[in-house]
């Protein structure tokens, strides 16, 4: 019996690979137009960072890696990267050194021990933003468009914008209160999970995936209507903000989202495409007004987003993006005899100068070499052989134009510039 990949984890195969590698390096290219850099924070912090104070989420309750290895103080495997980036940024104090806000991006591994489905695994990458130490529903929106330009620039048409806001500490608090006397008399109806959410933020109980047709979730006031004046401008603007942009967008003020930190704006990509299925959110996020006193900085809110890449690869191939196809290598060295080292050499020093190139390093005949050279698409084919090399020569071979010269090993890479550079200027 071998061995197979562990549940919910998948292994990145050499044409996988190439995708992400076309999506990675677009995704850094919006992030650096719109002024964000990148930090990396370690795959796991102490569990605090992630498990704070009567957290009522999933996420935090059910889903973490914790472990602690001789008595050392518990550690967790990063179930997302916006904690591990603001503990940094205190840590760090950005917010002393820095222009503000500080513009962050990240890329990485993530782990929460979920039942595995398309597009849920135990391990996954997100891709994330963070916007810290500027309260604006202009940087809300900007948020937002950020993400929103990623999947346009790749071609994705079928997505749409949910959007509500959890508005600030008072409103929330008033809406807290009402849901527990709505939910007063029927929580013993709920899940075990609802009844636990009950006691610690009852707003989760919205969220619930066993209970969201249950009567009382359904007849559940909305937290619209517990908005105070400030809260309710500031949303607005942050749809005035999406107008201006043209980003079209849905008010569900259902939506509550799955983690506890946050404030305001609240908002959650989904596909439409039917193959999306069940896990169709490609990007979300929201602001956070208290997540930075919390690990010990100023007074500063911050607002960002995680796009699931898994989930982003789904959907590109589910709306048929096509990416680069592979476009072969520049050059081939073969070898005819006892050559010694010379096509090492030879295809290093192309290497140098920029060219793509392969040899045969197996000892195959010659017939099969030049399989090799059709099949890996090169351009040009060097050929090595004992007797050209008595006089310090090789033959070189223009692959498009079947032109074949024998050259001083020394002009090699001269004659490389020379073809491929007309190539590319006829092309
Ligand atoms: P989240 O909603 O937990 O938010 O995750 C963001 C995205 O990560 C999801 O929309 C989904 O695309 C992807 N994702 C989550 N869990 C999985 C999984 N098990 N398998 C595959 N993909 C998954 C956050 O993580 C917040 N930190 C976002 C944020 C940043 N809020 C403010 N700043």
């Amino acid at each position: 019996m071998g061995y197979q990949t562990p549940r919910g984890t998948q292994d990145l195969l050499q044409d996988d690979t190439r995708k992400w590698l076309a999506v990675e390096s677009l995704i850094r290219s919006v992030c650096s137009v719109y002024g964000y850099d990148e930090v990396r924070t370690p795959i796991f912090e102490s569990t605090p960072v992630f498990k704070r104070e009567n957290d009522s989420s999933d996420m935090v309750n059910k889903e973490m890696y914790t472990f602690s290895i001789n008595g050392e103080d518990s550690l967790t495997l990063r179930p997302e990267g916006t904690a591990g980036i603001i503990r940094s940024f205190v840590e760090h104090k950005m917010y002393g050194r820095l222009e503000m806000p500080a513009k962050i991006y990240y890329m990485g591994e993530m782990f929460r021990y979920e039942r595995p489905q398309k597009g849920r695994y135990r391990q996954f990458n997100q891709f994330g933003i963070e916007n810290i130490g500027a309260k604006s529903p202009i940087v809300d929106a900007e948020t937002i468009a950020l993400g929103y330009s990623i999947l346009k620039a790749l071609g994705l048409s079928q997505v749409k914008v949910l959007i509500n806001t959890l508005g600030d500490d008072e409103s929330r608090n008033n809406y807290r209160t009402a849901l527990k006397e709505h939910f007063k008399d029927c929580i013993g109806e709920l899940c075990s999970d609802c009844q636990r959410r009950y006691e610690q933020n009852p707003l989760r109980i919205l969220d619930c995936k066993v209970d969201h047709e249950h009567p009382s979730l359904v007849s559940a006031p909305s937290l619209q209507d517990y908005l105070n004046d400030e809260s309710r401008e500031y949303f607005n603007e942050v749809l005035a903000a999406l107008d201006a942009l043209e980003i079209p967008y849905e008010i569900d003020d259902r939506l509550v989202r799955g983690l506890d930190y946050y404030t305001h704006t609240v908002f959650e990509v989904v596909s439409t495409h039917p193959e999306s299925g069940s896990q169709a959110t490609v990007f979300a996020g929201g602001r956070y007004d208290n997540l930075v006193q919390y690990f010990g900085g100023p007074e500063m809110s911050g607002v960002g987003f995680a796009m699931g890449m898994e989930r982003l690869m789904i959907l590109c191939e589910a709306e048929g993006i096509k990416f680069d196809e592979d476009e072969g290598i520049d050059c081939y060295i073969m070898s005819l005899g006892n050559v010694k080292n010379v096509p090492l050499q030879v295809a290093t020093s192309l290497r140098a100068a920029g060219y793509v190139t392969e040899m045969d390093v197996l000892k195959r005949g010659l017939k099969a070499q030049f399989k090799s050279v059709d099949r890996k698409k090169a351009k040009i084919a060097v050929i090595v052989g004992e007797s050209e090399l008595a006089n310090h020569q090789v033959n070189i071979k223009n692959i498009a134009t079947q032109e074949q010269i024998t050259v001083n090993i020394d002009e090699v890479v001269d004659v490389v510039d020379k073809w491929l550079m007309s190539e590319s200027l006829e092309g």
